[in-house]
């Protein structure tokens, strides 16, 4: 199976990437920065679409968008939760997966 796994770069990500490699599976991991992996900010469109070009050729059988991001842990209500965090979350956690 070919499996692209977005947030590749540690934490729970970097585990499946590893797991599945080991089970001989192809991974395609992505990570914000660095050149090991393939390069993807969820929250970029031109990222996502020179990602998606690069996969053109490579069809998925296996989407993990686990990129995501808790911005908002430990926020009260009543005081939390400012609107560009707000922002930045649903960036990552709901378009970057869509
Ligand atoms: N751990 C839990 O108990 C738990 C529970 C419920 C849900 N989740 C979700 O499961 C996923 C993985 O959890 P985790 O504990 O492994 O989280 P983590 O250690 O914080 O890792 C998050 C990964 O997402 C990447 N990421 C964040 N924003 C991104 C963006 N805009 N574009 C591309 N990559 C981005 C991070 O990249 P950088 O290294 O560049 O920051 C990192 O690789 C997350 O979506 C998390 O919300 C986790």
């Amino acid at each position: 199976m070919h499996i692209v796994i977005t947030g590749a770069n540690r934490g729970i990500g970097q585990a499946l990437a590893a797991r599945y490699t080991a089970r001989g599976d192809q991974v395609t991991g992505t990570a914000r920065s660095g050149d090991a992996l393939a390069r993807l900010d969820v929250t970029d469109p031109e990222q996502q679409t020179a990602f998606a070009n690069g996969l053109a050729d490579r069809p998925v059988d296996l989407l993990i968008c686990n990129a995501g991001v808790y911005l908002d842990k430990g926020q009260e209500l009543e005081t939390g939760f400012p609107a560009d965090m707000w922002q930045q979350s649903f960036a990552a956690n709901v378009t970057g997966v869509f």
